[in-house]
């Protein structure tokens, strides 16, 4: 079985970035970049991400999340701590997470160290979820072998009857990670495949050394 894909080609023509128009700081170029990205109509889910991390079998490994908070510290995603992921970066805190914008045609490659965050910002964070994404959570042993579906939804029968009307607190193996950057590239489409890509690169003085890459 084939299929030739060699002619799926497209121009890029819907944006440019031009050093110019930039500022010093890329957790503000990022944030304009989100919301022209919004303001455009989006896709399906922006905050959607590829987090890349590097296993303890030395593979990297891909799988996207969802960005639920940005600040000028870093980017926020949540999950099971004693996940694959959770294990990588247990080991290894250096993880890549990259966003795919097609709608206008952008890519963000951010390196960074992730850290769980603080206990409390879980707690507000699982908090507001609801209450089947907490049962959820508290059910599913993420990334482990199970023998059936069934097993999951017994055991969410069984920890509904058990919590009905009690406060659903937050599993201590579930919570937030924060992914400090290290280095952020902008990548955005331009006709000819010259296209634009300007990366971020943090100094020893916190200051932000920007480059402009080839394409
Ligand atoms: C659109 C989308 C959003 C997802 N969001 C999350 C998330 O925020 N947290 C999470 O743990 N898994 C999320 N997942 C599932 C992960 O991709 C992955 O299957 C899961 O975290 C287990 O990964 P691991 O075994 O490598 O640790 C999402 C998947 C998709 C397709």
């Amino acid at each position: 079985m084939q299929k030739d894909l060699g002619n799926y080609r497209r121009s890029y023509e819907k944006s440019a970035l031009i050093e110019d128009a930039i500022s010093e700081n890329p957790m503000e170029l990022f944030q304009k970049w989100f919301y022209e990205v919004e303001a455009s109509g989006g896709n399906d889910e922006n905050n959607a991400m590829t987090l890349s991390t590097i296993g303890l079998d030395g593979f990297p490994k891909n799988r996207v999340v969802l960005l639920k908070k940005y600040t000028h510290e870093g980017f926020i995603f949540y999950t099971n701590y004693n996940s694959e992921k959770g294990k990588a970066i247990a080991q290894t805190p250096q993880v890549c997470i990259s966003f795919l914008w097609p709608n206008m045609e952008r890519q963000i490659i951010i390196k960074g160290k992730a850290e769980k965050i603080a206990n409390n910002l879980s707690d507000g964070y699982f908090e507001s979820r609801p209450e089947g994404s907490k049962l959820g959570a508290i059910v599913s042993p993420q990334s482990t072998v199970i023998a059936s579906r069934d097993i999951l939804e017994e055991d969410l029968k069984k920890l509904e009857k058990e919590l009905e009307g009690k406060e659903i607190e937050r599993p201590d193996f579930w919570g937030g990670y924060i992914v400090k950057p290290v280095s952020i590239e902008f990548w955005q489409g331009r006709p000819n495949r010259l296209h634009d890509r300007i990366r971020y690169s943090l100094q020893k003085n916190f200051d932000w050394k920007i480059e402009r890459l080839a394409p």
